[in-house]
């Protein structure tokens, strides 16, 4: 002991005690390798190299085992793949089943793409967070940061530390060693007096921090599994709760204490003003059923009453107004009470004005029920007409063949 206290203070160095390492300082990489390969075939455990740069070889010089890191990524790789099949598996096949054109509810090749992000995103996750917690990040301070010279090792200059819980530290054992490699410059470096422990403030803060990240979840799953008569709890309540009536309710607003309100009186909507009683009602003018049309009466009007007669009246009168049509048939058939539709052939029907046709068709009659919702005004028109070529039709003799067809008609 008394004889490494005279060598110190031969060279000039403070003493081993109260110092955290002992660092050698070289100006070429060479020289680093070198001394790595002596350091490492000596007894030295605890020390380690510095460099600006990646120095290949270092690694092979210093008898750096390998790194479990890629194990590590490896693992957090397969929990993020297994993640991946699992979330897709569970929220689609089990959570919320949702059947689309009969596609299997779970199929390996349409989940992939998640499979693979989740699988990169754990592995770079655990990468990265891997590189720092191995390397003994995050740290607060480091004591050779307070050493002048040492500064330049992310400049020009390579070190070598052997740290002060090497065995061969106490002894000045480590610094003989490495005066004996070479080195430009051997010194100490003091142990840090500040405290490495990370601030308890931003321990706590780091704790509670992600522990209340989580309340909103489990705010959520309480909602989710519990039944309330409370509103719900919004938190962009939008246009949720307006305050406004319901229609056909109360409201004291009005004089008439209605919610709803009329049309001013004498409005009419667009295209829907009344005007023409015999188009709109089958009036004439004295107000009795019209035996005329409101509109001009050609070929074109009949064929489109037969097209909407067939589309309207056949189901239930028949297409030729008999009272035969599919729906009745059927209803028969089934034996329903159905009350089976007028013949339009009867005399009750023929002798109607055309009015009264038009009117029975708009409202209804009896059990059947009105059409204006369904066919314009002007369709119905058609449709009476319609009904009155039936009607000539069934009344037709001989006479009403023209010349040339006669010869293809025999009269009975
Ligand atoms: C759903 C079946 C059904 C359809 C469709 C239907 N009707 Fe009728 N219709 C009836 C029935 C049933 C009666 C008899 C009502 C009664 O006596 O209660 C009737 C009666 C009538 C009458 C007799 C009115 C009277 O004064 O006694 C006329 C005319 C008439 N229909 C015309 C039509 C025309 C034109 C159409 C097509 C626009 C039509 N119906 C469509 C079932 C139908």
């Amino acid at each position: 002991m008394s004889q490494d206290m005279t060598e110190s203070q031969a060279t000039g160095m403070p003493q081993p005690a109260d110092n955290y390492a002992v660092l050698a300082e070289f100006d070429h990489p060479d020289d680093l390798i070198h001394a790595c390969e002596k350091i490492r075939d000596s007894e030295v455990e605890h020390w380690d190299a510095f460099t600006p740069f990646p120095v290949h070889g270092l690694d092979e010089a210093m008898g750096e085992k390998q790194t479990v890191l890629p194990w590590i990524v490896l693992v957090a790789g397969l929990i993020g793949l297994g993640g991946g099949v699992l979330l897709q598996w569970w929220t689609n096949s089990i959570s919320y089943p949702f059947l689309i054109s009969g596609k299997p509810l779970f199929s390996l090749p349409a989940n992939i793409p998640v499979i693979f992000e989740m699988t990169v995103l754990f592995a770079a996750l655990a990468a990265f967070s891997g590189v720092l917690i191995l390397g003994g990040m995050p740290r607060w301070s480091h004591p050779l940061h307070r050493k002048k010279s040492f500064m330049r090792v992310t400049a020009d200059r390579f070190f070598i530390a052997i740290f002060d819980k090497d065995a061969t530290f106490k002894s000045g054992e480590a610094e003989r060693l490495l005066a004996g490699l070479g080195a430009v410059e051997v010194d100490y470096c003091p142990a840090d007096p500040t405290s490495t422990e990370f601030p308890s403030q931003l321990k706590w803060a780091g704790i509670l921090i992600p522990l209340l990240a989580l309340a909103p979840f489990l705010l959520m799953v309480t909602s989710r599994n519990s039944t309330s008569s409370q509103p719900r709890f919004h938190v962009v309540p939008d246009m949720d709760w307006q305050a406004f009536y319901k229609g056909q309710s109360a409201n004291p607003l009005f004089p008439d204490g209605r919610a709803m309100r009329l049309p001013v009186d004498g409005t009419v909507a667009r295209g829907e003003l009344e005007e023409d009683e015999h188009l709109v009602f089958g009036l004439d003018d004295e107000g009795d059923y019209a035996t005329t049309f409101p509109m001009k009466v050609d070929a074109a009007l009949m064929a489109r009453g037969q097209q909407r007669f067939a589309i309207y009246c056949s189901p239930c009168h028949g297409l030729g107004g008999d009272g035969d049509g599919m729906v009745t048939k059927r209803a028969q058939e089934k034996g329903y009470g159905w009350v089976p539709p007028t013949d339009l052939h009867s005399e009750a029907v023929t002798k109607q004005p055309a009015g009264k046709i038009f009117e029975s068709i708009s409202d209804g009659v009896r059990n059947m029920p009105g059409y204006s919702s369904q066919i314009s005004t002007q369709d119905r028109w058609a449709i009476v007409l319609y009904l009155k070529a039936l009607w000539r039709q069934r009344a037709a003799s001989l006479a009403d063949v023209p010349e040339e067809a006669k010869d293809k008609v025999q009269d009975k």
